[in-house]
């Protein structure tokens, strides 16, 4: 393909941060609050308002918050929990920590996202929980699966890693779930380097979360002197530091643009894609706001004379940083091995895998940038036709 003038480098996903971000950072730096502080707290109230969760529970990383959740669900050996293949690897990682077994129902074509279908062909007496995730920013068919959770007694464990100010039939994502986890990593919707937070409408979840952040340390017996406290159940070091949080609500100050500049990206690739029929874009649902956290598009293989690897290789020397997400998580080596999934078990988030791109999308793209990525993108689709 005959080069564009090519622009610098433009990632997948990258953060935005500003002087407002900097300052709010020094000003805890320069304060008593190092660790634990007055901004974690502040931190999750801001975030629980604005998803309209009751509370709020902050960690070091949506792994963490995964994990935490997992673990006060009673996620145990001999548990079965269903989870999507289409996510990264954390999601199904942390069942296995918690002694469980990650069992995947296949995608929905069009939104990605598990398909509740699916999960009921995958109940059996041992599933105590479902995890779906909201795929790229669109949510995932919350009402059937709170629908099928109820009717068998089962948790729900949201993780809306990719999803922080998406909604659902109008509502916000955050309080659709027994717990929903948000992620925090630079590429997330706000930053505060590394973490994550859990949101529940649960007080019994919200308690042992707390307590689950901080190795499982109880306070309850003030006579014993003030130093005392005791271990009743094991919890981890999984604390989110006070200078981060305070990066936290300095980012949460600009979430309402990041997603609206996102969303104002998307629609100019779908308007630009819109007339290539080798290429899907994504969709969002009637009743969906989708957030962004990727932009994913699918190609039609059976009509183009390359492979995805070659369309993605010359995208890649034009500097365009795409990227696939995912690998379905059980043809990972691990999975196959352990638990005994194999190439074939999930079909269509195997053809979805096979036919996948990430294009760039972050607030701080301009739209040089895009018509950059729109532009390299029909050329690479046209050479290859
Ligand atoms: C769907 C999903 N869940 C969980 C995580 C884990 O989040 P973190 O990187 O903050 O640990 C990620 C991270 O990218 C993710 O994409």
């Amino acid at each position: 393909m005959e080069s564009e003038e090519k622009r610098s480098f433009i990632p997948y996903g990258h953060q935005w941060i500003d002087e407002e971000d900097i300052a709010s950072v020094v000003e805890v730096l320069r304060s008593d609050w190092i660790t634990q502080g007055p901004k974690v707290d502040e931190f999750e109230k801001k975030v629980a308002e604005y998803c309209g969760a009751k509370y709020a529970v902050a960690v070091s990383s949506g792994t963490a918050a995964l994990h935490a959740a997992c673990a006060v669900a009673g996620i145990s050996e001999g548990d079965e929990v269903i989870t999507t293949p289409i996510t990264f690897p954390a999601t199904a990682n942390v069942i296995v920590f918690c002694g469980g077994k990650p069992v995947f129902a296949d995608i929905e074509a069009d939104t990605l996202t598990i398909d509740p279908k699916e999960i009921r062909n995958r109940l059996s007496a041992r599933t105590k929980a479902i995890l779906p995730v909201d795929f790229a920013g669109h949510p995932a068919e919350l009402d059937k699966i709170n629908t099928i959770a109820k009717e068998k007694g089962l948790i729900v464990i949201e993780d809306a890693a990719h999803a922080l100010g998406a909604k659902y039939k109008g509502r916000r994502v955050g309080r659709l779930s027994d717990m929903t986890i948000l992620s925090f990593h630079p590429v997330k919707h706000i930053t505060t380097g590394e973490g994550g937070m859990i949101l529940t409408e649960s007080q019994e979840f919200y308690e042992k979360l707390k307590t689950f952040r901080h190795h499982g340390i109880v306070r309850n017996k003030p006579d014993e002197g003030l130093w005392y406290y005791e271990i009743h159940n094991l919890g981890y070091n999984f604390r989110i530091t006070n200078f981060q949080c305070a990066l936290g609500l300095s980012q949460m100050n600009k979430l309402d643009w990041f997603i609206q500049r996102r969303r104002e990206i998307a629609a100019r690739y779908n308007e630009a894609f819109a007339e290539i029929e080798k290429v899907i874009t994504p969709v969002e649902h009637e009743g969906a706001y989708a957030v962004y956290h990727m932009y994913v598009i699918q190609l039609r293989m059976e009509k183009l004379k390359a492979g995805r690897r070659e369309i993605f290789d010359t995208l890649r020397a034009e500097n365009i940083g795409v990227n696939v997400h995912y690998l379905p998580v059980h043809l990972h080596p691990y999975y196959q091995r352990e638990f005994g999934y194999k190439k074939g078990d999930y079909p269509k988030a195997e053809r979805y895998y096979e036919r996948a791109i990430t294009l760039p999308i972050f607030p701080k793209m301009t739209d040089e940038d895009v018509e950059y990525v729109i532009k390299v993108v029909k050329k690479a689709i046209a050479c290859f036709t």
